[in-house]
């Protein structure tokens, strides 16, 4: 059975002091539960406070936004798998929508990411999704199948997760509805499956609140979310990661 996984992007927000101020709240009041994890991804200059604030708990896990795929080397203002792991991450987002379209992003440095996560030894976890132009143009499945290739290749060696983030729905307070969701995630298993790797766990991101993330949940291949806005607050995500399925 695959557990479900509730993953924390804080993006460019919570420095170290104010992420132990978080978990200060968040683990006097969440206990593991079965078949649950938490990870938390937030900015490079906090993974060590959050890795220190969760290393006695098996089901929370830090990682790192976003990696270089050179273990080292003259990248001002990069960071590297094993530097991340040095400061404690054990996972790492790849080809989050905000790298693709803000910093540019190619499909095949998400390749090279998705490798060097795995040589450093953190989890990756790949981004894909559409936008909205794409979506009208009814070319979901071919962008996101594109995207699925370019970082995993033709067989899918590496262990991951993938989070299916419709460009469009990403902090825009318009999530994808179920079953808008449910299609992707339908095409994204098919995929895993033809390269007998129907295990690995499939998330949803976008405008995931505590509103709508019980209906969401609620779709057969969903395995958990990828969530921004609505995980900055302890206690509001300390109610969305409690969410059962609707
Ligand atoms: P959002 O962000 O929940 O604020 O829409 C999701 C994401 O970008 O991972």
């Amino acid at each position: 059975m695959r557990s479900l996984l509730f993953a924390a992007n804080w993006k460019m927000h919570i420095g170290p002091s104010e992420a132990r101020a978080f978990f200060a709240t968040f683990l006097r009041s969440h206990t593991a539960q079965p078949n649950r994890e938490v990870w938390f991804f937030p900015p490079a200059v906090s993974i060590e406070a959050v890795a220190t604030a969760v290393r006695e708990r098996s089901d929370l896990r830090a990682g790192a936004q976003d990696i270089h795929w050179e273990p080292k080397g003259a990248f001002t203002g990069a960071i590297s798998g094993p530097l991340a792991a040095q400061a404690g991450a054990r996972a790492t987002l790849v080809g989050h929508s905000e790298r693709r379209h803000v910093f540019g992003e190619t499909y095949e440095q998400t390749g090279k990411k998705v490798a060097a996560a795995v040589r450093a030894g953190l989890h990756p976890v790949l981004c894909v999704g559409e936008t909205l132009a794409q979506r009208e143009a009814g070319e979901t499945l071919t962008v996101v199948t594109r995207q699925l290739d370019a970082a995993l290749g033709a067989s899918v060696q590496a262990d991951v997760t993938i989070a299916y983030e419709p460009v469009w729905a990403i902090g825009t307070g318009r999530n994808a509805t179920p079953q808008d969701a449910a299609d992707v995630h339908r095409a994204i298993r098919t995929w895993l499956t033809d390269r007998k790797a129907r295990t690995i766990r499939i998330l949803y991101g976008g405008s995931v609140t505590t509103k709508n993330a019980a209906e969401l949940l609620a779709e057969r291949e969903l395995d958990g979310v990828l969530v921004g806005g609505a995980s900055l607050d302890p206690s509001g995500w300390l109610e969305l990661v409690r969410t059962t399925a609707a």
